[in-house]
């Protein structure tokens, strides 16, 4: 009988690099002050990256704990997703590397969606072992966002900081990992939040560094606007496909990226602020790795159970959002049952045949090329 497959969220791991800038250190910075950051934005200190941090290094660091807590190593994953703004490199896309450091032999692929990059990867991650074709996939989101600040822009610098947090999905029969999701788009919005030189429309230039255009521009009353309507709206939505109500949650994990967004979401969705994890007062706005990082902490907090109801939301350039509704623990599938599931018994059998008829071709090769030869001549 079918059996319907979730998406279990089974082990999770974090990585803050060490340094610390507080805002009396913005003080000294920009003209700005510690009671304006803490009043409009919730902020008090954020991380930067240290000198040996990469994006890949962070991501990996993430990574360790959360397979270690799986039970699994990197040979154990299908997939890896590594969700970010800020690769090492344009080219090559950081999940490879990461996938490399990690001694993983699986597809890996970079996902870039803005602050909401992580809430897509946790939705594709569970679309793929709920459809049986993957088992076990590592979604990571690794910010150096600090790379296209400019500290000199009051506006922007007093709300970024670095981070890593990740999570591996295993297969489960449980109702258990994401519930429902909702994935949000207006490009109309692009320039709102938007680094205007480094692409292919812009390539760097001279006038790129003397103008900035490599830094992050920002117009913060415009996605604060956006942000004030979107929470409320998809949180809404997407418990609402879930089959549940606001007051089923028992926790809900925000993009942690100004307090008062916080504050405007949950007076429209008339649920108290204490069901509102925050974070934000340690680590600022650490784009898509902000919300895992969030969940981690409240896991590690104690803020969370197996079996819990948490809604999820992230939102951020594009103007992108994304939402997930998410139930914590119970119930894994062993290894052979979810390898003999119809799904991935027949992707299995494929793999093999393509391996088999690929390595035919490569061993009649030569052969082919000599008889070209004699035929040519
Ligand atoms: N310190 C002191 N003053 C500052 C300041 C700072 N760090 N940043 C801006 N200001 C000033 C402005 O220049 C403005 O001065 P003016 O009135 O003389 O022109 C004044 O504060 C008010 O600016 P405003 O933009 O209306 O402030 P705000 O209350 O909207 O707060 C943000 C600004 C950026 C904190 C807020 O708009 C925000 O958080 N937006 C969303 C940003 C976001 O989430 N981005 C990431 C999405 S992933």
């Amino acid at each position: 009988m079918f059996k319907e497959r979730y998406a279990k969220i089974s082990g999770w791991g974090k990585y803050v690099p060490e340094h610390v800038i507080t805002n009396k250190d913005l003080e000294k910075m920009v003209d700005t002050s510690d009671e304006w950051i803490t009043q409009r934005t919730g902020i008090k200190e954020r991380r930067i990256r240290g000198e040996n941090d990469t994006n890949s290094s962070m991501a990996v660091a993430a990574s360790l704990p959360a397979l270690e807590m799986a039970g699994l190593t990197a040979v154990d994953l299908d997939l890896i997703i590594v969700c970010t703004s800020s690769p090492d490199y344009l080219l090559p896309p950081v999940s490879s590397q990461v996938q490399d450091m990690l001694g993983a032999n699986c597809g890996a692929f970079q996902l870039t969606a803005g602050c909401s990059g992580w809430v897509y990867g946790l939705a594709t991650a569970t679309s793929f072992i709920k459809s049986g074709m993957y088992n076990n996939i590592l979604v990571v989101g690794s910010e150096i966002i600090s790379f296209a600040i400019d500290y000199t822009d009051r506006q922007t610098c007093v709300l970024f900081g670095d981070a890593a947090a990740a999570v591996v999905l295993k297969p489960s029969e449980e109702p258990s990992g994401v519930l429902s999701f909702e994935l949000g788009s207006d490009g109309s919005e692009y320039d709102a939040l938007h680094v205007y030189d480094g692409g292919s429309t812009n390539p760097v230039s001279a006038i790129t560094y003397e103008q900035g255009r490599h830094y992050i521009h920002m117009d913060g009353r415009r996605v604060f606007k956006f942000a004030s309507r979107v929470v409320a709206q998809s949180l809404k939505r997407t418990i609402a496909d879930a089959g549940l109500f606001p007051d089923d949650i028992d926790l809900y994990i925000p993009h942690q990226a100004n307090a008062r967004i916080v504050d405007a979401g949950a007076r429209l969705m008339r649920q108290p602020l204490e069901k509102f994890y925050m974070n934000i007062h340690k680590y600022g706005n650490t784009s898509t790795a902000s919300v895992p990082l969030a969940m981690v902490e409240a896991l590690e907090e104690g803020r969370l159970k197996e079996g819990d109801k948490v809604a999820m939301i992230a939102f951020g350039a594009g103007l992108t959002w994304a939402t997930v509704v998410v139930q914590l623990g119970v119930g894994e599938i062993s290894p052979a049952h979810s390898l003999f599931s119809t799904g991935r018994a027949q992707y299995v059998a494929k793999r093999a045949r393509e391996t088999v008829l690929d390595g035919v071709q490569a061993a009649l090769l030569p052969l082919y090329t000599f008889i070209e030869r004699i035929r040519d001549n």
